[in-house]
């Protein structure tokens, strides 16, 4: 075994890391505080593997979920911006929504996403889940889903 060029890789290794010690593990840092780099990190790290497993336990189909099953257009052009127009446009009344849901295929992937995906994309976020008393701008189906514009 060359010690000297493993002292020589360790030595690489802390310039590499500005030479301190290393810190005591950190909290690790909440959504809202990440850059948009470290976002990118987290998506791939943390959100994808864990939503995918939510979505195919709910549809086989989804064993091919990549970026692009939530972000559509944000990935080709980089911004990543949510909501996006590339997930089935929901409803925008309440009425409509209703009406909406008398399709028993409408209301099985809206259970779906209510009861599994806002709450868990919510839990990854460490945001809170709309309420309309305690949580107004709480985290919805309309932080991913655009809505249909409907007449008054
Ligand atoms: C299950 C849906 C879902 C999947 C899959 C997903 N994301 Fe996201 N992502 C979101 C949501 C929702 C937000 C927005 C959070 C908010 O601000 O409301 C977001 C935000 C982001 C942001 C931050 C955008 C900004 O303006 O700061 C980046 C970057 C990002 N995602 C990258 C990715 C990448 C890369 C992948 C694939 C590895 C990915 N996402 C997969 C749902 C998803
Ligand atoms: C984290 C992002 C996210 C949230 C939050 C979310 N959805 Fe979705 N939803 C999706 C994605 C992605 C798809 C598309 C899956 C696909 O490509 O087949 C989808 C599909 C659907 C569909 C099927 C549409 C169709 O015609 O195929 C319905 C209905 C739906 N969502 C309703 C809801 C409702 C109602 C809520 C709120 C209770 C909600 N979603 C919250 C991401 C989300």
């Amino acid at each position: 075994m060359n010690c000297k060029r493993i002292s020589m890789a360790v030595c690489l290794f802390v310039v590499a890391c500005g030479g301190e010690d290393p810190e005591p593990a950190a909290e690790p840092t909440a959504y809202k505080d990440m850059s948009f780099a470290e976002r990118v990190v987290f998506m791939n790290d943390v959100v994808m593997p864990e939503m995918k497993e939510v979505f195919v336990a709910f549809d086989a189909k989804f064993e091919a979920m990549d970026c692009t099953t939530c972000h559509g257009q944000g990935v080709t052009d980089g911004t990543y911006a949510m909501p996006s127009a590339q997930i089935a446009p929901l409803p925008g009344t309440e009425e409509a929504f209703l009406e909406y849901v008398k399709d028993p295929e409408a209301a099985r992937w809206s259970q779906f996403m209510f009861d599994e995906v806002m709450t868990r994309m919510a839990a990854l976020l460490q945001v809170p889940t709309y309420n309309p008393e305690t949580h107004a701008e709480g985290f919805s189906c309309s932080n991913c889903h655009t809505h249909t514009v409907e007449a008054p």
